[in-house]
């Protein structure tokens, strides 16, 4: 019997093994024939080892590895010798050396994949979520997967050392309003009511407080019934923390501090303290966003002033109704007439009614569509606004309602700055938005919704304002133009809350049904208490600079949140139906 238990894995091979027998065991990665000797690449998790069958040396095992094929699972057994010099991959960590094989104990054979693993080839996603298992043989697949589970060990080392208590809470729960549509669960016990998955743990989290906890986190799974974007999916982790007695300042310095320990300890990198704030309101007016990118400027200048008066019709109107007017400069950048076109065809792409630009010809006269509209010392007016103002600049403007117009030049810089190539994505870019408003106010249902959630504390004073002025007790923490996490201290007396399920337009009934069993805590001694959640998924998406949270979960949902693998969902089994008392009642084709 040949023992296929290894002695070493492949990438792992080094010098002090020269002579010495080893087993590897691995996948055929690549393999050549070469003049009567055949070449395989090894391939495990931990790199590429090449071994050599010569007939020279052992007639029946280079006999046998005539079958071999891409991805056949094998275990060797051979001495490690020095490759001949003109063969040495110097781009191959173990590429000095070579295994000749003595033993070979064929593990398992593989079909022919329905892709190449080679990482240059690019493979339409829906196949690789296809073949996940197959996918994730890939090392850029190993090495963030690796990089998750590191990252995630850090966390759980910093809180665990800080007196946290990792605590699991459940998966089958009553609905979290928190703003997006839950997942629900039928219950065969109780027909016709329905469990819900949870959108984070967030009240369970606040009634550990309740409970005494003091101190609690927890690596925890969320779903969401949302639309997916690359950064979304319906199920995702939180890093989910929360902590009794703290103010706003004490969770942000934990999680900063929690961020120092994981970029030292995953990345040896020292990163500097404290992250920068911003208020929302400064964050929006400077940045159009409240997640703004901070790797670039360009950032939004509000020039109503410089069209007081104009005879623009649409200026005018637009100004005469309380709008604005911002511009975003573009420094020393020659666009041509198409490129400018283009610009103006992606403002209204982005959500404005226009846009206006002014530049200067090479005789440093004004060019613009609205050129004879503007006065003859516009550059010297906007020069006042625009520190340094060349004639070699670009100024866009936008005009309109200022959460409108500003979103969209938010939307603008960020598209003009990609544009532009002015991202360095080798930068982590991390920083805390604060002082958000209470509530948001929602045009079609006529009615206020919480920014964060309803259990955020407001700021003081809030008796005394409207509910647009209210500001929250809230903190976001922002990551290269990411929201990677969101916080607040929370509301721990009972009619305080009360109050604030009023002005979201809940009525008692609503409120009793909903959150009666949170109002009753809020009357045993409820603790105040603060945390905060960031997004897992979200941040390994950032440190690894991929394109979307997909490549960071192991078997991610596709953006019609469906599983090609699992092909799940599926239609439930009529038995399983009945036994819950569900009859599926078929959508009208139109
Ligand atoms: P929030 O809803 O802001 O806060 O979520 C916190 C963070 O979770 C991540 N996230 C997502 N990641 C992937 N796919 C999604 N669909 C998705 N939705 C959210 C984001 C986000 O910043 N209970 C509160 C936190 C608290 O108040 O303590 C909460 O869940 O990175």
């Amino acid at each position: 019997m040949i023992s296929w238990k290894r002695t070493i894995e492949c990438g792992l091979v080094d010098e002090k093994l020269l002579g010495k027998e080893v087993t590897l065991n691995g996948w055929v990665a690549r393999r050549r024939d070469h003049g009567g000797l055949i070449f395989i690449d090894l391939r495990d998790r931990t790199g590429l080892m090449q071994i050599v069958f010569n007939p020279d040396f052992n007639k029946d095992v280079h006999a046998q590895a005539h079958s071999l094929r891409s991805e056949f699972v094998l275990s060797v057994t051979g001495k490690v010798v020095n490759r001949a010099k003109e063969t040495v991959n110097e781009k191959m960590p173990t590429g000095k050396w070579e295994i000749q094989v003595e033993k070979l104990t064929i593990l398992n054979e593989s079909k022919t994949l329905p892709f190449p693993l080679d990482e240059s080839e690019v493979i339409e996603e829906e196949l690789r979520l296809r073949y996940r298992y197959l996918d994730l043989r890939k090392f850029s697949m190993q090495q963030r997967l690796a990089m998750r589970s590191m990252v995630t060990f850090a966390m759980r080392e910093f809180f665990l050392t800080k007196g946290f208590f990792e605590i699991e809470t459940p998966i089958l729960t009553k609905n979290t309003p928190e703003g997006a549509r839950e997942f629900l669960v039928p219950s065969r016990i109780n027909q016709g009511s329905f469990y819900a998955l949870p959108q984070s743990p967030q009240i369970y989290k606040q009634l550990l407080m309740a409970g005494g906890m003091e101190r609690y986190f927890q690596v925890a799974r969320c779903f969401r019934d949302e639309d997916l974007r690359a950064d979304r999916q319906p199920e995702f982790t939180q890093l989910d923390v929360e902590m009794s007695f703290v103010e706003q300042d004490d969770v942000r310095a934990v999680i900063e501090q929690m961020f120092v320990h994981v970029f030292k300890k995953v990345f040896n990198i020292d990163i500097t303290l404290p992250f920068p704030t911003l208020t929302y309101d400064q964050a929006f007016g400077v940045y159009g966003s409240d997640k703004p990118d901070l790797r670039y400027g360009m950032i939004i200048h509000e020039v109503s002033h410089l069209f007081a008066g104009t005879e623009l019709s649409f200026l005018k109107a637009v100004l005469d109704k309380g709008g604005k007017v911002g511009a975003i400069r573009v420094e020393d950048k020659e666009f041509t007439r198409s490129e400018l076109d283009g610009w103006v065809n992606k403002a209204q792409e982005l959500g404005s009614k226009g846009l206006l630009y002014v530049r200067w010809s090479k005789d440093g006269i004004l060019e613009s569509p609205v050129a004879k509209f503007l006065p003859a010392d516009f550059f010297e007016q906007a020069s006042k606004q625009f520190k340094d103002l060349k004639k070699t600049d670009t100024l866009f403007f936008i005009a309109g309602p200022y959460k409108a117009a500003w979103e969209t030049l938010g939307r603008f810089r960020c598209a003009m700055a990609e544009s532009l190539k002015m991202i360095n994505p080798h930068i982590i870019n991390l920083c805390w938005i604060v002082d958000f408003p209470l509530f948001e106010y929602d045009e079609e249902t006529k009615s206020f919704n919480s920014m964060h959630h309803p259990f955020t504390t407001p700021q003081e004073g809030w008796q005394t304002l409207k509910p647009e002025e209210m500001k929250a007790q809230a903190y976001d923490i922002v990551c290269n133009g990411m929201e990677l996490g969101g916080g607040s201290i929370r509301i721990h007396n009972r009619e305080k809350q009360a109050k604030i399920f009023e002005l979201l337009g809940l009525t008692k009934e609503e409120t009793d049904d909903k959150f009666g069993f949170l109002l009753e805590a809020l009357e045993y001694g409820f603790p105040p208490h603060g945390g905060i959640a960031l997004g897992i998924d979200r941040m390994l998406m950032i440190l690894t600079g991929s394109s979307s949270i997909r490549e960071v979960i192991a078997f991610p949902k596709n953006q019609r949140g469906y599983d090609p693998m699992m092909q799940a969902p599926t239609p439930a089994d009529p038995k399983n139906l009945k036994e819950c008392g569900i009859a599926i009642v078929k959508k009208d084709k139109k």
